[in-house]
């Protein structure tokens, strides 16, 4: 399904995309294009799949640049660093799992902090003006209360890759202060699920998925029994764990208005961003919008809770709405729906 045919590549703002092959990357350089950027992907599919470079050259309608490296190896794509018309970077590339991180915390520094702070070197020494991080609710632990703000004290992070964005984001604030030039922006992700409305791209955890979404999936599908609900003796409405699930093309859509906004002249050089709906929905919740959306079962019992698991966590988007002017537009009923059909398709695929 082609949906759009991009105008004149020429004018367009080149913006390179580490870890564009991933979920939140894959939705992104697809928003990228549509808004009329032309994006370069680099990504050496270490969490990803070749074939989603198919399929988003096949949804665009255009040939999309990718460079198959770890985002650390810049001489890989030197050109395009060195490019005088490359506008910014968005950076996704960086490992995500909270139990994988307690166990290999050095690989998660390694990679996200000491890989992050080379791509700033880079960032300076190619004159590149804009940077969007992507970051996460992780960085405000346990929140006292909800909805966080931006100004919500982060708490000590529970876990190595927690500790990373935080760093991260430290990193980021004062290499903007020394570096007026450069304009930079960490998006702060609360649960992102969903996928691509044609149903061709979406989430696809290479190991044993830790997710609630994808558990669901596999649940709802006889791939594992039951579902293990992490917890109902919380203090929440019905016992489980209250998240803010964001859909994943909206998500996309806000990195190409966080573009935007580093772009116009009059923005601060640095800002962080909460990307939530904004509403906190429990375990359970999600479990019964899934079922009924979707007109399936989801097999499921009360487990005991997760260590490091937050209570409740939701944002409060008015600083997306003012700056970026973003707000999600997508209900946890898409969000359901699409994490389903686009597991259908890729049974269909696989034959
Ligand atoms: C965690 C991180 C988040 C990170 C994300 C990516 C924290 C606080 N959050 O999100 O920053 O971006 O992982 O991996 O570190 N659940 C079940 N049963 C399951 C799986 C999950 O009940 O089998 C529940 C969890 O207890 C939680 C909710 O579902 O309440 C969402 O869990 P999950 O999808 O793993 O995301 P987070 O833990 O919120």
């Amino acid at each position: 399904m082609k949906e759009f045919m991009p105008q004149n590549m020429e004018s367009k703002k080149k913006v390179l995309v580490t870890g564009g092959l991933g979920f939140i990357g894959s939705h992104t350089v697809l928003s990228l294009i549509k808004s009329g950027f032309s994006p370069v992907i680099v990504d050496d599919c270490r969490n990803s799949q070749e074939f989603i470079h198919d399929s988003l050259q096949r949804l665009s309608g255009t040939k999309i640049p990718w460079i198959k490296e770890d985002y650390q190896s810049f001489d890989s794509y030197r050109e395009y660093l060195e490019d005088e018309d490359l506008d910014g970077i968005v950076h996704f590339a960086a490992y995500k799992a909270v139990g994988e991180s307690v166990e290999n915390p050095m690989m998660y520094f390694q990679n996200n902090v000491s890989g992050f702070i080379a791509l700033l070197n880079e960032v300076l020494k190619h004159d590149i003006k804009n940077v969007v991080f992507s970051s996460s609710c992780t960085v405000y632990g346990q929140p006292e209360s909800n909805p966080v703000t931006e100004q919500t004290p982060m708490q000590i992070a529970e876990s190595p890759y927690g500790a990373t964005k935080q760093m991260c984001e430290r990193i980021l604030q004062d290499f903007a202060a020394a570096h007026k030039e450069v304009n930079s922006i960490a998006l702060r992700y609360f649960n992102p699920v969903g996928a691509h409305h044609s149903h061709e791209i979406g989430e696809l955890p290479l190991n044993k998925p830790n997710n609630l979404m994808p558990l669901v999936v596999m649940a709802a599908k006889g791939l594992i029994e039951k579902l293990t609900v992490y917890g109902n003796d919380y203090q929440t409405k019905d016992g489980t764990c209250i998240r803010d699930y964001i859909h994943v093309e909206d998500l996309a859509d806000a990195h190409v208005k966080a573009l935007d906004y580093l772009m116009t002249p009059s923005s601060e050089n640095y800002k962080f961003v909460n990307l939530g709906n904004g509403t906190g929905y429990s375990v359970l919740e999600v479990i019964q919008k899934f079922a009924e959306v979707n007109e399936v079962v989801v097999p499921h019992e009360i487990g005991e809770r997760r260590p490091g698991d937050v209570e409740a966590i939701y944002a409060d988007t008015s600083m997306a709405r003012e700056i970026l002017n973003w707000q999600a537009s997508k209900d946890l009923s898409d969000m359901v729906r699409d994490s389903w059909q686009w597991s259908k398709f890729l049974d269909k695929s696989n034959g």
